[in-house]
């Protein structure tokens, strides 16, 4: 490292407080501090300035309903359509040759879609979708990688006013049945296949053998020939190709179908404390208008950009800010359908370059892994055109952070570390670029509007300096609505901890620990429940051990997030071999063969360790807390209260050798 590298470094690992850069200032959407007084006075009103950023086809005349709280309401009376606000708005404002989406092949091909030729995609696969016999209210289900056919497919949807549930494509068959047969899903859109490091990789067996686990009939499933000669397949009689069967309605167009604000946008099912996924319900109004907003307020979007969230839409965050935010302010959405290194570990700087993007949003998993790869693929290229960076779905630790600010961003643009979740829609807690100081490691305040703040178990809130849970103690228009036909799953899983029924104030409960310093700034600590976080990726670690113990020759398992370099935590599962069994290289196989069948890689266990016990309170509890400090390497806590305390050295003792 040259001496002038080292003294830079020497400056930013002191620093601990950066101000938003002048020239980003200058430029910003948002930039008068009083927008949190003005938010917090106006409440629920303030939240009109979202709503205006939607067209509406019937204006709404409550902003917010909350008679029937938790059960909120937003923009109730009002009508709209998403995917006219997505498209045919832009189009009728004279942007109909703008680049609505870059998208950029793993093999290096690109397509790219104006706002009118996106328009008549989707206009087609709208009419494809009625001409099935799809109706309004129809889940349908898609399990798609990053082609464009996703965004295409989930904007028809929108369009007929057909909910989409997106599947996540790295997902297991079984994870695809159970998400079909939770929704009631007759229709499924897929694909061949996709290619990940260059090789081609077959999806639609994987396709096919979830769809022998539905245990309704599957009315339609439209196949996506992404691979062309690369797979061979045959089809079955429900299933039709892609481009034949839109060859058929070429040039349709299908008027967009005016949807009651209340009515559902989509499903996204995620992670829980139990092994069954929750089915988030997205509502159209609040949702399109709290994504537009916090495009606009938080990642700075304007029409002229081009912007790009190099997250998998297959997850909320490419829902809401690679596809709906982003295309409602009629910007140019990037989409890249590999993996950050291939086929060199530049490949996102040769996108970055190639297209002058402004906005750059990802997980600090990706920082972390570029920091390891080293400054000089970053260097490789012109980045100048970037003016904001943006990450989300884990804490960045502060040195990613200033590696990001300093590699990435060459010190000139602000970075919003942007804390949510599936079930907010979009960004809670986190700077205004324009606005506030920049703390390291810290999300920020809670946006203008958000009341989130940091309480005690009791529910108090804790002093400056301390740590405690968060809570959002008003509703906000991108909320969860509810989970999918399940009411009450909502209140226990959401409301229950921290509201008081008899006084109809209730308290949303994110189940995230935090910190909250003096200046109010909320520093998130990371989840409280038995939910661990991989690589950004939200995954149940119920779920995981169903999956373990559903393999012949394991008794019992319990698994647990420990520390890991770059994916934040990596999963580590204990486990009990059934007597009769060897702990061997096999069992371990199948541990992880289990876990791969039944979810997908990104639950990969990163060791399977076998016991013959497992640590247990006398009451019979596995304490996941001391098998997560042996996962992490940490010192062990106490250990006392366990009925049987030898276990944990036994156990501490096999990884060390290990
Ligand atoms: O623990 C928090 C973490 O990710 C969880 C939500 O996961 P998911 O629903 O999959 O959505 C991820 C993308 C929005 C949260 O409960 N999380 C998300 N963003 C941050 C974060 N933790 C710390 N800092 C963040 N910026």
């Amino acid at each position: 490292m040259s001496q002038e590298d080292a003294n830079l470094e020497a400056r930013l690992e002191e620093q601990e407080a950066f101000d938003p850069p002048e020239s980003f200032v200058e430029q910003a959407n948002v930039t008068d501090p009083g927008i949190y007084e003005e938010f917090e006075e106006n409440w629920p009103d303030c939240w009109e300035r979202a709503a205006d950023l939607i067209s509406w086809d019937e204006e709404y005349d409550t902003v917010l309903e909350d008679g029937d709280a938790p059960f909120y309401e937003w923009f109730t009376g009002g009508e709209l359509n998403a995917s006219y606000n997505c498209l045919d708005r832009h189009v009728e404002d004279g942007r109909a040759d703008e680049a609505a989406i870059e998208w950029v092949g793993e093999l290096g091909e690109t397509r790219s879609y104006t706002y009118d030729e996106l328009l008549a995609e989707v206009n087609e696969f709208a009419a494809t979708l009625r001409g099935l016999g799809v109706e309004e209210d129809d889940v349908v289900t898609l399990y798609m990688p990053m082609i464009p056919e996703l965004p295409i497919a989930m904007l028809a949807c929108a369009r007929i006013g057909a909910p989409h549930s997106v599947v996540f494509a790295g997902f297991s068959a079984d994870a695809l049945a159970t998400r079909m047969n939770s929704a009631d899903s007759e229709y499924l859109v897929t694909c061949d296949g996709y290619y990940r490091r260059g090789d081609a990789l077959d999806h639609i067996s994987k396709t096919n053998e979830g769809l022998e686990g539905v245990e309704h009939e599957v009315s339609d499933v439209v196949v996506v020939d992404r691979l062309g000669d690369d797979l061979e397949h045959s089809l079955a009689d429900n299933q039709h190709d892609y481009d034949e069967l839109v060859a058929d309605y070429e040039g349709e167009t299908v008027e967009p179908v005016s949807r009651d604000a209340e009515d559902m946008l989509f499903l996204m099912y995620t992670s829980g404390t139990t092994g069954q996924p929750k089915g988030v319900k997205h509502t159209t109004g609040g949702y399109l208008a709290y994504t537009a907003w916090t495009s606009r307020a938080v990642l700075d979007i304007e029409a002229d950009d081009t912007y790009w969230c190099a997250a998998d839409i297959g997850w909320i965050t490419g829902h809401s800010y690679i596809v709906y935010g982003p295309l409602a302010l009629g910007t140019t959405s990037v989409m890249y359908e590999g993996t950050p290194d291939y086929p060199e570990k530049d490949r996102l700087w040769q996108i970055v370059e190639d297209y002058g993007v402004d906005i750059f949003y990802t997980a600090p998993t990706a920082i972390r892994a570029f920091m390891k790869w080293g400054k000089e693929y970053p260097e490789k290229h012109d980045l100048s055109s970037l003016r904001l960076l943006g990450t989300v779905g884990e804490p960045i630790n502060p040195r990613a952070w200033k590696w990001y600010y300093k590699h990435i961003g060459n010190e000139e643009c602000p970075i919003v570390d942007t804390w949510w979740q599936t079930e907010t829609g979009g960004m809670m807690i986190t700077t205004l670029p324009g606005i506030n100081t920049m703390k390291p490691g810290s999300a920020g305040p809670p946006l203008p509007g958000i009341d989130a703040r940091v309480v005690s178990a009791s529910g108090e809130e804790v002093d400056a300096g301390q740590a405690g849970y968060v809570t959002v103690d008003k509703p906000w228009p991108g909320m969860l609505r509810t989970l999918y036909n399940n009411d009450e799953r909502f209140i226990n899983e959401y409301w229950r901890e921290y509201s008081d029924e008899e006084t109809d104030e209730w308290v949303y409960f994110p189940e995230d620990g935090a910190k909250i310093d003096d200046d109010s700034y909320i520093t998130i600590l990371g989840r409280v429940d038995d939910v661990i976080n991989v690589s950004g990726h939200r995954l149940g670690t119920m779920e995981i051990e169903s999956a373990v113990v559903g393999v012949d020759g394991i008794a019992e398992a319990a698994v647990v997030g420990g520390d890991h370099e770059v994916k934040g935590e990596a999963v580590y599962v204990y486990a009990i071999p059934e007597d009769g069994y060897d702990a061997d290289a096999e069992l371990e196989e199948r541990a992880v063969e289990g876990v791969l069948d039944s979810i997908g890689p990104i639950a990969k266990p990163e060791d399977v360790v076998f016991t013959p016990e497992l640590p247990k309170t006398r009451s019979g509890k596995i304490m996941r807390r001391l098998l997560e400090d042996i996962a992490s390497g940490n010192e062990l806590g106490n250990t006392s209260t366990l009925r049987n305390p030898g276990v944990v050295d036994d156990i501490a003792a096999q990884v060390e050798e290990s």
